[in-house]
């Protein structure tokens, strides 16, 4: 496994829509263990493929102990939204900068696995969110288009 570098909010590569992943070779598993290493490394609760500069269709999620452990979705879609939330989200391509983002309560979203085989995870809450955010960087979108309030690093600390 390997660290791979983080892109940051200004890289086109970020605004581009991903390709979906065809056969999942050695190039995919590898990209996963370097996302899976990339974001334990930068303390991210997930992480997306453009993020490290590969215009392909794989997130990785891990959002700590109230969810389902580590996750690799590999063309993953959003079959089903349920609901309203808005929550402060951060990430790793623009650092220093959170925002509000209205998003839905509980999302379906369906993936294939390392292995090649399909399934569905139910997503409610923070893992809602955090699948939306990670999909809608696979389209070329960041949590900025969407947010309706802006923080610092500093008025978050004071405001909680
Ligand atoms: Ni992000």
């Amino acid at each position: 496994m390997a660290l791979r570098n983080i892109r940051i909010e200004g890289d086109e590569i970020l605004r581009k829509k991903c390709r979906k992943v065809e056969e999942i070779d050695d190039r995919i598993l590898t990209l996963l263990d370097d996302m899976k290493e990339t974001m334990y490394h930068a303390n991210g609760i997930g992480l997306a493929a453009p993020q490290v500069g590969i215009l392909k269709r794989v997130v990785v999620i891990d959002i700590g102990d109230d969810g389902p452990g580590f996750l690799e979705l590999i063309n993953p879609e959003i079959i089903q939204m349920d609901g309203l939330q808005t929550s402060t989200e951060g990430c790793l391509s623009v650092p220093g900068r959170y925002g509000d983002v209205p998003r839905p309560e509980k999302v379906v979203v369906s993936y294939v696995d390392r292995n090649g085989d399909g399934y569905e995870i139910i997503g409610e809450g923070l893992l809602a969110t955090c699948l939306c955010h990670e999909l809608d960087h696979l389209d070329g979108n960041l949590f900025v288009d969407r947010a309706t309030k802006f923080y610092t690093k500093e008025e978050l600390e004071k405001g909680e």
